[in-house]
């Protein structure tokens, strides 16, 4: 399989994430042409939004725009944006120099919409997010990631969320409420058997779903001047899974949304097709290029 890399390997020290609009006057082929100079390698993942397959005239299977909902007191925005990086990295130094390379680049097709800096909290293997919970806990390992998040082809569909915490309304609840809200215990990571339906974790129990709704999340928490909150990742065989457990947050199903709603809320949302490679640049011959 010719998957991107990074997309098996798990949480970086820190990262970060550039979306891009396509130039009011982009040529689709010099768009594609662009994307496919990028050198992969094995510290970035690229993602390709609906608007550039459109712009190119094509399709890919299951690649459509992200959905905005709303459910009961819950609003979940969409910002799709044509195209998506995600840079891994060891210091956050080199990736403003590996981002600006990048964005010089891409620059006569692609505008650079938006950058998102996050690191990794916590010193285990998966990290944390910012609550002090294990984020990461419940994701396939060994084959059983690759089955959850790559098609046969090697490649993959990516969902990217920007959530912002309200990290003083939640430190200020009794252990047992916060508990109670992710649906597992902080002291020991256990899941708790008898929690509310609204917890997190009852939510999106991805054995839950019929079919399983199995996804590989690669989540950490943003990073910078007064942000606090996650960058939400998630990688698909396709974008279903995925969105039936955000439906089922956002209370679609059974009209009870997700607890995390009340000290997070989602400012940002997209989906992306992520090409297999090939001899480090990606394959975009589905696409017909
Ligand atoms: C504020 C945003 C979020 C936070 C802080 C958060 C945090 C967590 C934590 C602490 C866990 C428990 C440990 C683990 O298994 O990883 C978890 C589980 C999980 N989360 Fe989230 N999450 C967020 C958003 C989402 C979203 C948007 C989705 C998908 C739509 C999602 C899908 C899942 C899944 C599938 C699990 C594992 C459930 C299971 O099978 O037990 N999360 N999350």
């Amino acid at each position: 399989m010719n998957a991107q890399p990074s997309i098996l390997l798990g949480v970086p020290r820190v990262a970060r994430y550039m979306s891009f609009s396509s130039q009011a006057d982009a040529s689709a082929a010099a768009s594609l042409a662009s994307v496919h100079a990028l050198n992969i390698g094995d510290q970035m993942v690229v993602g390709i939004g609906e608007p550039l397959i459109a712009l190119w005239g094509g399709t890919v299977d299951d690649l459509r725009t992200f959905p905005a909902l709303s459910g009961p007191g819950v609003q979940i925005p969409s910002t799709q944006h044509a195209l998506w990086c995600w840079l891994r990295g060891d210091s956050q130094g080199e990736l403003v120099i590996r981002s600006n390379a990048i964005a010089d680049s891409l620059r006569s097709e692609f505008q650079l919409a938006q950058v998102v800096d996050a690191v990794k909290y916590g010193e285990a293997e998966l990290g944390l997010d910012l609550t002090g919970y294990e984020d990461g806990t419940e994701n396939p390992t060994g084959d059983d990631a690759g089955a959850a998040a790559l098609v046969e082809d090697g490649s993959s569909f990516v969902a990217v969320q920007q959530w912002v915490h309200d990290l003083r309304h939640f430190s200020a609840l009794p252990q047992s409420e916060q508990d109670h809200i992710i649906g597992r215990r902080k002291s020991d990571n256990e899941e708790i058997e008898d929690a509310p339906s609204s917890a997190h974790v009852k939510r999106t129990e991805q054995e839950s779903f019929t079919p399983h709704a199995f996804v590989l999340r690669r989540s950490m928490p943003l990073a910078g001047e007064g942000a606090e909150g996650l960058l939400f990742v998630a990688f698909g065989n396709s974008l279903d899974a995925f969105e039936v457990q955000l439906r089922r947050m956002a209370g679609l199903e059974d009209g009870i949304s997700d607890a995390l709603f009340e000290f997070s809320r989602p400012i940002a949302g997209a989906y992306y097709w992520c090409p297999p490679v090939q001899d480090d640049r990606l394959d975009l011959s589905a696409v017909k290029l």
